[in-house]
C-alpha cells in the first residue's frame, strides 16, 4: 500500500537510533527514521482500503529500514488498519508502536480477568496503554511509577495500589509483571508466574526458572489486525490516547529535544 503521512510520533527507539546507540542492529546510513504513522491511503493495493481512507500503521524501521518520517510510505497491507474515527490524526499517530507493544506483551503474559498484574512504568507511553487494556479485560492492576503526576494517572485509570517505591511492592504477589523500563522487580512475581520486559537495552530478565516463573523480553511486531482491535478500544472509549505536545515537521529537532527532557504526560506527536 502507498500512504501519504499526515502525522507521526517519536518513540524512544527513534531517539536511540538517531544517537547511534542501537549498534549493529540498525539499518545502514542513510536511513529514514520513524515507526508510527497516521495518514491517508494513496493506493490501497489489494488491501480493501480505498484511496482517501484514513489509516494507521507501525513500520518495523529497525528490521526493514522503512521509516515513516516521509511524505509517502509504501508498506505491506498486513501492517495497516483503518484509523480510529473518534480522535485526531496526531492522537492516532501515538497508537501504533506503543499500542502493539502493550497488547502483544499482555497477550504473552496471558493475564485473565481477576488475576493480579503489576506494571512497572504504568504511566509511560506503553505502560499507560497496557494499564487501560488490562483494566478493560478485567485484570486487577497495580502500578510502579516515578512521580506524583504519574500516580494520579495510574489511579484515574483503575490501578489499585500505586507506588513510586519499589521496596513497598508486595513480595511474590503478582500472577504477572509487565516491566517497561528494566525495573527487574522480580521479587514481586509469584512462584509459577510470568514476567515480561520490553526494555531490550537493559538486557535479559534474570533467570527465574527455579521459581517456575516464565520470562521474556518482548519485541514488537507489525500487526494490522492487532491495530484494528486497538482502534475498536479507542473508538469504544476504553483506550484514551495522550499527546503531551504536538510539533510541525519543521520543528522535528525541538520535538526530539522535548522527548529527551522527559517528564512527559503522553507522547510527542508531529504533523506533516
Ligand atoms: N521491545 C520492544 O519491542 C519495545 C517496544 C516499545 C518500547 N520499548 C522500550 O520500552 C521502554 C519504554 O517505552 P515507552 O515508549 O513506554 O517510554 P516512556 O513513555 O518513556 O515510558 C517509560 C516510563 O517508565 C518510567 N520510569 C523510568 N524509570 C523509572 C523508575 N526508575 N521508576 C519508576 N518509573 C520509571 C518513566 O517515568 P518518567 O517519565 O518519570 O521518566 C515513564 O513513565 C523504552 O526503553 C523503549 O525503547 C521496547
Amino acid at each position: 500500500m502507498l500512504v501519504r503521512v499526515v502525522a507521526s510520533s517519536i518513540n524512544p527507539v527513534d531517539d536511540k537510533t538517531r544517537e547511534g546507540a542501537i549498534g549493529e542492529g540498525a539499518p545502514p546510513l542513510p536511513m529514514t527514521l520513524g515507526w508510527d504513522l497516521a495518514g491517508v491511503v494513496v493506493d490501497g493495493g489489494g488491501s480493501g482500503l480505498r484511496a482517501g481512507e484514513r489509516v494507521i500503521a507501525m513500520s518495523h524501521q529497525l528490521s526493514s529500514g522503512r521509516g515513516t518520517w516521509a511524505d509517502l510510505v509504501a508498506l505491506p497491507a498486513r501492517a495497516v488498519a483503518a484509523a480510529p474515527r473518534s480522535v485526531s490524526m496526531a492522537e492516532a499517530a501515538t497508537l501504533p508502536l506503543a499500542g502493539l507493544t502493550a497488547v502483544q506483551t499482555l497477550n504473552w503474559l496471558a493475564v485473565e480477568a481477576g488475576e493480579r498484574l503489576l506494571i512497572a512504568g504504568a504511566a509511560g507511553a506503553v505502560g499507560g496503554l497496557a494499564l487501560q487494556i488490562a483494566r478493560a479485560r478485567g485484570v486487577k492492576v497495580d502500578a510502579l511509577v516515578s512521580r506524583d503526576a504519574q500516580a494520579a494517572f495510574a489511579r484515574e485509570h483503575g490501578a489499585e495500589v500505586v507506588t513510586a517505591d519499589r521496596d513497598a511492592l508486595q513480595r511474590h504477589a503478582y500472577d504477572a509483571v509487565f516491566d517497561t523500563f528494566g525495573a527487574f522487580v522480580t521479587e514481586a512475581v509469584a512462584d509459577g508466574g510470568r514476567y515480561a520486559s520490553i526494555a531490550t537495552q537493559a538486557g535479559p530478565v534474570p533467570d527465574l526458572s527455579s521459581r517456575g516463573v516464565r520470562s521474556t523480553v518482548h519485541q514488537v511486531r507489525e500487526d494490522g489486525a492487532g491495530l484494528g482491535e486497538l482502534v475498536k478500544l479507542v473508538d469504544g472509549g476504553a483506550l484514551r490516547l495522550r499527546v503531551h505536545a504536538s510539533f510541525g515537521l519543521h520543528e522535528i529537532r525541538d520535538a526530539h529535544v522535548r522527548l529527551r527532557e522527559g517528564k512527559l504526560a503522553g507522547k510527542i506527536a508531529f504533523l506533516f
